[in-house]
Formats: structure tokens, C-alpha cells, sequence
């Protein structure tokens, strides 16, 4: 084995190395943590299962074409379904059966939102040809909807300045997100 260069025999550098690497590792985990957090909702929706038969995004999430807001849908709409789906025989749609019995209204916790000073519509990307994927992540595979982390002004800007070059001036302005 060929000597060690010397500034590795000192423990000081095995130290200092040892712990970068502890940080490195740390923040990768930080990392991941963010990417895949949900917050507990007050009812465990499975997207996945809905998308598999067929249900559009629109239909639980019609604000997408008119406005900032998506929408999420209300216990009525569920049950619009529900109502027509025998739930006998399967665990997860007779939990649903009787949270639906005992609640009037559900509150899901919201994952993707902004703050109130930031001006966001979902109408001018979909017009653009952008799809939920893009900024959601594959809802497609998800039970609740995951976070996709931390989706700052950086984010916004780092697909803004992506676009033609005669779009740039409105795209990056100040007052085109916050009004
Ligand atoms: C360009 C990125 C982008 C695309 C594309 C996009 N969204 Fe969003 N979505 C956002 C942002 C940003 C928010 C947070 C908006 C806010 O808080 O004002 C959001 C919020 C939402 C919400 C929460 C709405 C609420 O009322 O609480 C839902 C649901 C949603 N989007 C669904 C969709 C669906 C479905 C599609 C595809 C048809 C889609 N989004 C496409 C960026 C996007
Ligand atoms: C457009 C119709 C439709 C709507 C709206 C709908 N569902 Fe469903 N849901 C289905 C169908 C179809 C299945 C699959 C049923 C089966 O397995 O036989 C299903 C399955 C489920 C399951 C079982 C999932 C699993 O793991 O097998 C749950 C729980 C559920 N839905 C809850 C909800 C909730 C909560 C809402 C409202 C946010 C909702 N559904 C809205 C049609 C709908
Ligand atoms: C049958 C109804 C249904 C369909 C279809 C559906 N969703 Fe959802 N979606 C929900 C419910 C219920 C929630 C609230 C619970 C949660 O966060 O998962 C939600 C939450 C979300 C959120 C998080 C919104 C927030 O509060 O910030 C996003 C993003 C989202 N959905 C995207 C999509 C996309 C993209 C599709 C199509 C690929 C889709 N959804 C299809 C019912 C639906
Ligand atoms: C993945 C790419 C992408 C991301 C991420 C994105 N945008 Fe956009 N945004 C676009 C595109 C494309 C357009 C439409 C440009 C056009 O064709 O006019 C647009 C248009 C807009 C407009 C309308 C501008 C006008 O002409 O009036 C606003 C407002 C806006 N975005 C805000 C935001 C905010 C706020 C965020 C972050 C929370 C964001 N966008 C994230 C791609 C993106
Ligand atoms: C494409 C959309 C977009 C544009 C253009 C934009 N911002 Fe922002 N800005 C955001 C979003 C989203 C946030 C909130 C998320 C965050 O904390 O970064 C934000 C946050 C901020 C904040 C609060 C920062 C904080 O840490 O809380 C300030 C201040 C700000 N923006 C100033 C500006 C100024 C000044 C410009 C013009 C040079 C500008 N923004 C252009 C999207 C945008």
C-alpha cells in the first residue's frame, strides 16, 4: 500500500471529513423527508385507486380551469359515488361508509398551498399546455397528495425564465405574482 499523503494522518481531517459526510447525509435525509411529507388528512383519501378507474382531476378539481383556487372536494361529492358503491366485503370503502355516516363535512389539510401575497392561477398554465405532473409529481401513484417540497419564488422563477425569450419582461415582473 502506497503511504497516506500526510495531511491524512492527521485525526483532526478524519474528524472534519467524517463529519461533512454526516451533514451530507443529514440533509439528503432532510431532503427526502420533504419531498415525501403529507400531513395527516382527517380522512386516508387514495388517489391512486380513483385515477385507476378512470376519474378525471377535473372532476374533484374543477377551479383549475376558472381560477387560483383547484377546489378539493366536499363529503357531497364523494358521496355522489359512494352512495351507488357497495362497500361490503372491503376494509377501506367500508372505513369510508362509516366516516361518511358519522360527519357532516370533511376539512382536508391543504399541501401545495402559497402564501396570501403571492398571486398564483392555475388557468394560464394549463392553457399553456403545462399538466398537474409538472409541479403535483405522479398523483397517479399517491394515496394522499405528497408535498414536492419547497415550491419558492426560486421555483417559480426557475420555469419562468424558461420560456420565450418575449414572454421573460411579464413572466419574471414583480407584479405579475405579487399584485
Ligand atoms: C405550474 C404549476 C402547476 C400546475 C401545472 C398545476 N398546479 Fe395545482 N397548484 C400549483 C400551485 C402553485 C398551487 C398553490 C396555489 C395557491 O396556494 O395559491 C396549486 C394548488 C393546487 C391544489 C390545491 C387547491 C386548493 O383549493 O386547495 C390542487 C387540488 C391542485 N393544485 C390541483 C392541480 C391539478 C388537478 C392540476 C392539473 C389539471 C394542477 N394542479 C396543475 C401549481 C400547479
Ligand atoms: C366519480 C366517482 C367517485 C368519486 C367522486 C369518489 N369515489 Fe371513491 N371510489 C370510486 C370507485 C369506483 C372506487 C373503487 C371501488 C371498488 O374498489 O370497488 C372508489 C374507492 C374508494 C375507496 C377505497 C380505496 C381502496 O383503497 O380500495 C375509498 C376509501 C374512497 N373511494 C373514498 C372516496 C372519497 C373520500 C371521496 C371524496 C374525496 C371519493 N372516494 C370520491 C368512485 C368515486
Ligand atoms: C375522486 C376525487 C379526486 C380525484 C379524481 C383527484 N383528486 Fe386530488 N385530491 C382529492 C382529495 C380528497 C384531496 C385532499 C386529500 C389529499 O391531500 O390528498 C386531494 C388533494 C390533491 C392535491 C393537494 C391539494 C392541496 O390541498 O394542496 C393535489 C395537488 C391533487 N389532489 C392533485 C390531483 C391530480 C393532479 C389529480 C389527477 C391526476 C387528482 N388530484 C385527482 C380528490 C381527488
Ligand atoms: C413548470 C413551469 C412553471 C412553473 C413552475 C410556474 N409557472 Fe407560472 N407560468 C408558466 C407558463 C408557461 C405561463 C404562461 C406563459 C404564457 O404563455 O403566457 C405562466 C404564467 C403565469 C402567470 C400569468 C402571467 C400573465 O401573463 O399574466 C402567473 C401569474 C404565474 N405564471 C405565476 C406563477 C407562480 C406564482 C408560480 C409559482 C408558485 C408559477 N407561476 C410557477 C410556467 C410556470
Ligand atoms: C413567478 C412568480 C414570482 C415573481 C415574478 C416574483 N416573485 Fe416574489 N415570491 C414568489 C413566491 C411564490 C413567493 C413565496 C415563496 C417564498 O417564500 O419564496 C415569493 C416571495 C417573495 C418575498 C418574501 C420572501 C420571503 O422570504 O418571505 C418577497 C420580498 C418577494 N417575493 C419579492 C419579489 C420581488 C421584489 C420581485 C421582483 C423582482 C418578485 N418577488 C418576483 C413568486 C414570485
Amino acid at each position: 500500500m502506497p503511504p497516506l499523503p500526510k495531511f491524512l494522518k492527521n485525526p483532526l481531517v478524519w474528524l472534519g471529513a467524517l463529519l461533512l459526510l454526516g451533514a451530507l447525509a443529514g440533509g439528503a435525509y432532510v431532503g427526502i423527508q420533504a419531498v415525501q411529507a403529507a400531513p395527516p388528512q382527517p380522512f386516508p383519501y387514495v388517489h391512486s385507486v380513483h385515477l385507476q378507474s378512470g376519474i378525471q382531476c377535473i372532476y374533484c378539481h374543477p377551479g383549475v380551469l376558472r381560477g387560483k383556487s383547484a377546489g378539493l372536494p366536499t363529503l357531497q361529492k364523494c358521496q355522489g359515488c359512494h352512495n351507488n358503491i357497495d362497500p361490503a366485503g372491503k376494509p377501506a370503502l367500508e372505513a369510508w361508509a362509516d366516516y361518511a355516516s358519522k360527519n357532516k363535512t370533511i376539512e382536508w389539510v391543504p399541501v401545495a398551498i402559497q402564501p396570501d401575497f403571492v398571486y398564483f392561477n392555475h388557468n394560464p398554465h394549463i392553457a399553456a399546455g403545462l399538466n398537474c405532473e409538472q409541479c403535483h409529481g405522479d398523483v397517479s401513484k399517491m394515496t394522499v397528495a405528497q408535498s414536492q417540497g419547497d415550491q419558492n419564488m426560486g421555483w417559480c422563477l426557475s420555469c419562468h425564465t424558461r420560456q420565450a425569450p418575449e414572454k421573460q419582461v411579464k413572466l419574471t415582473d414583480c407584479a405579475t405574482c405579487h399584485k
